[in-house]
């Protein structure tokens, strides 16, 4: 491919190409902390070639994240729609929440790192000091993982329930560490939205609600799925959702 500072005179060779690896390792020892100086020594590459490949990737990354943000929005958007909500707890809301902007609904907003919201705390602490209330909606997008807060989102939020599941990631670098002892996920093949998925529908019996998916929206990092939520109220077991187990009449059996 022509390399137009090549043409231009800007540079005198053509540049080394960036192979997966390589790019790979730049990410990961920036987010390390480590200097463009130290990862050009460790790639053995120019210190402006490491910044100008990094920036470049960034450029990617914000193009790719704004594409995901509008995405995630239409389905607030729909989401809303389709719940009659009054109320919601924006527990990783990037600073003053989309809700509060684009809505009518009574919001309380939190992050642990960008100001403007109600609230600046661990979604978790967040999230318990509303224990004991009943909120329409609960919206939890974390760049990662939420899984500390399921529970108590699970016991708060009585219409829906929003979970962006950034556990997914770790499906592109075979690592299954994280999710198999938290959602039992065995082999990469069962790593799936779904799996995840199961997790959150069976835990949510526990409160006597059932989770219904209802949007979907899979994407090559993260998944991100809107629960409509039905209350039962069958007892503890939940056996509108179990199957009934016959016990055996051991009477009948001559025992
Ligand atoms: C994906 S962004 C949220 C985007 C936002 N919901 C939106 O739609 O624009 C995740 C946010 O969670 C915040 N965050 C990270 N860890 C957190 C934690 N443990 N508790 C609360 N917020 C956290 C980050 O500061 C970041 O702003």
């Amino acid at each position: 491919m022509a390399n137009k500072h090549l043409e231009n005179g800007v540079i005198k060779s053509k540049p080394k190409s960036w192979s997966k690896t390589e790019v790979e390792a730049l990410l990961e020892q920036k987010k390390n902390g480590l200097s463009f100086f130290e990862i050009s020594k460790l790639l053995i590459r120019t210190e402006e070639s490491c910044k100008r490949k990094f920036y470049k990737n960034q450029k990617k990354v914000d193009k790719y994240n704004n594409s995901h943000r509008e995405l995630k929005y239409n389905h607030n958007k729909h989401f809303i729609q389709q719940i009659d909500a009054k109320t919601i707890l924006d527990a990783y809301s990037g600073g003053v929440s989309w809700y509060k902007i684009n809505t009518n609904l009574e919001v309380v907003d939190n992050d642990i790192k960008i100001d403007g919201a109600d609230y600046k705390l661990s979604a978790e602490d967040f999230l318990y000091k509303f224990k004991d209330k009943k909120i329409d909606i609960v919206d939890l997008d974390p760049f990662g993982s939420a899984f500390e807060c399921f529970d108590l989102a699970l016991q708060i939020a009585q219409k829906g329930l929003i979970i962006t599941f950034g556990e997914i990631v770790s499906r592109r670098f075979n690592r299954m560490d994280f999710v198999e002892y938290r959602y039992g996920i065995k082999t990469i093949e069962d790593f799936t939205t779904k799996k995840l998925s199961a997790y959150i529908e069976s835990r949510g019996l526990i409160f006597r609600k059932k989770m219904i998916p209802i949007i979907k929206a899979e994407m090559t990092n993260i998944s991100r799925i809107y629960y409509k939520i039905d209350h039962f109220d069958y007892g503890n077991s939940g056996c509108k959702y179990f199957p009934k187990i016959e016990k055996p009449n051991l009477f009948n059996q001559g025992i």
